[in-house]
């Protein structure tokens, strides 16, 4: 559909990934991860060349979520997914209540129903809607998404829950870069392959004192058969050694520190700055354009790290996408595949510059154009 167009060299942006995850790694950190020689890669995660890594980005989380030193950061390997099954599993009293908004939201929401001695609830909106969540009577842990990663919506304000009551936020697109009061939270978890810039396989929870208390009370309870690479207390006590249960990916926990000390030198205020500057410039794209909308109505809702654009059904976006591919120009911006909308989904990850997002919309206008 797209053989003959001319791409013009102005709108050509200086890094084809848009993707929502796995994201955009700097070269800088692969070049600097290759200086690392023979001294890192190929080392043991119990050694102090890895232990001092994962020791700074404990360090280096802290600082800039701004969160109070008696939280910790856990991390472990299985990615975000096997944090759902964890938290229903060795943080879950008796009730769960999950407020779901898309694909994430729900899997989530699945994973803890599979339970068989915990109850789970659905607070449910329709996709392309957005919820915020609240304490629920009899629940005692609420689990809400920071950034519904299939929509592209983002939470608009953290529920306040009691004393007795875990606040669970799945961060894993939007932590770093959506706002949140991190040390309003008790479980604030993500992967690394998205604002964190680094590869997936990881997860980090950055845990209040009620939720380790919480994680240590149930995994002492012996009646409840929890496997070894899901158990809390191997978890936090690796943890507080600077080391996960078992072996990580070394590259990953490189560039994930490369990536915070990048965050850290700008701060989280000026990170959700650029952040939302950049939403702005996708949205009123959007909005200014007659066969363009932003899928998100409720604008409170509308995420700063992903943005969900609808197209006029004429140009297909499918078409878009591939000749771009083909062209190795743009990668990733698909909508999510089981949304079925003609619609891009375009991330804003931090690396993702403000310029090239201006040169990817001026491209994308130019193609569309050419067909109406
Ligand atoms: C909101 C959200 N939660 C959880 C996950 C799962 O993360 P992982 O694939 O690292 O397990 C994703 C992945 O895209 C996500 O976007």
């Amino acid at each position: 559909m797209f053989d003959n167009f001319q791409i013009p060299e102005n709108l050509i942006p200086s890094d084809p990934r848009f993707g929502s995850g796995p994201s955009l790694v700097p070269e800088e950190f692969l070049m600097s991860l290759h200086r690392t020689g023979m001294h890192y890669m190929g080392t043991s995660h119990r050694k102090p060349a890895i232990k001092n890594v994962v020791k700074e980005i404990q360090e280096g989380l802290m600082k800039y979520f701004n969160v109070p030193s008696d939280y910790l950061v856990v991390l472990g390997n299985g990615g975000a997914t096997l944090l759902f099954d964890m938290i229903g599993l060795g943080i879950v009293e008796k009730k769960i209540s999950h407020f779901t908004c898309g694909e994430f939201s729900e899997k989530w929401y699945k994973s803890s129903k599979l339970i068989p001695w915990i109850e789970a609830e659905q607070v449910s909106v329709p996709f392309g809607k957005g919820i915020n969540g609240k304490m629920m009577p009899g629940s005692d842990v609420i689990a809400v998404t920071l950034n519904e990663t299939s929509t592209g919506v983002q939470l608009s304000k953290l529920p306040d829950v009691d004393a007795n009551t875990i606040l669970a936020v799945d961060a894993t697109s939007g932590g770093g870069q959506c706002p949140c009061d991190v040390s309003k939270t008790d479980i604030y978890f993500f992967s690394p392959q998205k604002v964190f810039a680094s590869d997936g396989g990881l997860w980090v929870a950055i845990m209040s004192p009620k939720a380790l208390e919480r994680a240590k009370k149930i995994a002492a309870d012996k009646s409840r058969y929890v496997p070894d690479i899901m158990n809390w207390n191997n978890a936090i006590t690796n943890s507080e050694a600077n080391q996960t249960y078992n072996t990580p990916a070394l590259a990953t926990l490189f560039m994930m520190n490369e990536q915070i000390k990048l965050m850290n030198s700008l701060g989280y205020e000026e990170v959700q700055r650029q952040a939302k500057k950049k939403a702005d410039l996708l949205y009123g794209w959007a909005e200014s354009k007659p066969y363009l909308s932003p899928y998100i109505e409720e604008k409170e809702f509308r995420s700063i790290a992903v943005a969900t654009i609808d197209v006029d059904p004429k140009v297909n976006v499918d078409d878009v996408i591939k000749f771009l591919e083909k062209k190795k120009i743009v990668y990733g911006i698909d909508g999510y595949r089981k949304l079925g909308r003609n619609q891009f989904r375009i991330s804003m990850f931090h690396n993702i510059t403000y310029n090239n997002l201006e040169k990817l919309t001026g491209l994308l206008s130019k193609m569309i154009e050419s067909k109406l």
